[in-house]
């Protein structure tokens, strides 16, 4: 595994720990190497040494063997991403490591790097020859890749198109963390399980479905943050894959091809959003301390934002839609409540404490076994899974091309308008309700 970007807040905050994680459980393979890349040449007990790896709430403790462990398996790497000689360097270290291990190994490339780095980073990749395996075996090559997929619907066309001229769709992972959640799974296992809910799934029996994911934090130290802002790094990506797994026909079977293939369908049914509603349907929001957070005392960029919407499908037609995200609010928390006009109502609590809750008048099923799952210890962090999965070849949780450009395209009346401030943006204090900031413009 090469981890691209080692030293940023992603692979600090999730990465490093769900390696710690599965390393833990035996759960990584036999023989792995992991390589960290860097720009600066950098002490690896140093570097381990600034890392929380012991972040679950069941981590009393650091396991010392397992650091060990996990030390044994790290070796950090000075490359300047952007400069195709230093690959080079990246090229020959993997020679020599199947050369010890006399294996060709597969091999996984993380891009845990600012969005800006994708595209020089996959190209020098590809033009060191580095998306296909070693020379003489039939190992696997694949690529993860972080959200964002491009600022808007043109770069992310043309971010996957590059990308395609030198890895397939099935060397592809792109990630989306929260499709990894426990609750996030059992969306599908509660659609399936009560076939009577299931029945009553569409605009006729729903009148609305909710989704937000609120944060206490701030932007922490991602400067990069105020080109993104939270439409592009929760709703395009994390929430819009959340309307899809509620939204689309539920699959015979969940497999992953199946799952996409109506994950697909349901997201290319929305379609662009109304460009004249969208002054009066959304709202954005900056948290105020933001400008000196990210040192830009001009910038306009969201950190809450909402948005409210119709599928205009004949099944959802009626349903009204609401997402909304925000950072340095009163609480960490992402749910999903979804209130039938018969007083039914289901919540889908990710975080914190995950749970299915229901009130119904009939008795339903909310709680699901994960069988097929290797993670054993209680509440997986969702990057470990996503690295397990990637690991295997398993497709399921990743965002496919269709996916993300069918999101833009829906997404890309509010990027247009915003741009041109309408809505004006709000200004909150930190530690704000979400409640007090969803408020859309009277009509
Ligand atoms: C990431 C966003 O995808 O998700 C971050 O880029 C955000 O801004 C994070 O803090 C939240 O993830 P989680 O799993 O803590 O809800």
């Amino acid at each position: 595994m090469i981890i691209f970007g080692i030293t940023g807040d992603l692979a600090k905050r999730y990465l490093l720990p769900a390696l710690y994680h599965l390393c833990k459980d035996d759960l990584l393979p036999e023989q792995m190497v992991i390589i960290g890349t860097s720009r600066q040449s950098l002490d690896l007990n140093q570097f381990l040494g600034q890392v929380e790896l012991c972040v679950l709430d069941q981590d009393k403790v650091c396991d010392p063997q397992v650091i060990k462990k996990l030390h044994s398996l790290l070796e950090l790497i000075q490359i300047d991403p952007v400069q195709v000689s230093d690959y080079t360097k990246l090229k020959d270290r993997l020679a020599a490591i199947e050369k010890d291990y006399k294996i060709c190994m597969n091999r996984l490339f993380y891009l845990s790097i600012p969005p800006q780095l994708y595209q020089p980073v996959i190209q020098n990749l590809g033009i060191s020859g580095l998306n296909g395996s070693c020379q003489h075996g039939d190992a696997l090559t694949r690529l993860l890749v972080e959200k964002p997929f491009g600022y808007d619907i043109a770069s992310a066309t043309d971010l996957i198109d590059r990308t395609a001229e030198h890895f397939t769709e099935d060397q592809m992972f792109r990630i989306d963390h929260y499709l990894a959640k426990e609750t996030v799974q059992n969306i599908l296992r509660f659609r399936q399980a009560n076939p009577d809910i299931e029945d009553r799934w569409n605009g006729a029996s729903i009148e609305a479905i909710d989704i937000e994911a609120y944060e206490s934090l701030g932007i922490e130290n991602r400067k990069f943050y105020d080109e993104i802002g939270a439409l592009r790094d929760i709703i395009q990506s994390h929430l819009w894959q959340l309307v899809a797994l509620l939204a689309m026909e539920l699959p015979q079977t969940l497999t992953s091809q199946l799952i996409h293939s109506s994950k697909e369908k349901l997201l290319a049914s929305i379609g662009p959003l109304p460009t004249n509603k969208v002054a009066l349907n959304t709202t954005r929001g900056q948290y105020n301390g933001y400008w000196q957070d990210i040192g830009n005392a001009s910038s306009s960029t969201e950190t809450f934002a909402a948005v409210r919407f119709n599928i205009p499908t004949k099944r959802w037609q009626q349903t009204i839609f609401t997402v909304a995200t925000g950072k340095k609010l009163n609480e960490k928390c992402t749910r999903i409540g979804i209130k039938f006009i018969d007083g039914t109502n289901v919540e889908f609590r990710i975080q914190p404490q995950p749970a299915v809750n229901v009130i119904s008048k009939t008795p339903l099923i909310t709680n699901f076994s994960d069988s097929e799952t290797p993670l054993n210890h209680a509440n997986p962090d969702a990057y470990e899974r996503v690295l397990i999965d990637a690991i295997r070849g398993d497709h399921t949780l990743f965002a496919s091309r269709s996916e993300i450009l069918s999101s833009w395209r829906s997404l890309q009346p509010l990027v247009d308008e915003w741009a041109k401030g309408h809505p004006s943006l709000k200004h909150y204090q930190p530690a704000s309700r979400p409640s007090d900031l969803l408020r859309f413009s009277k009509s």
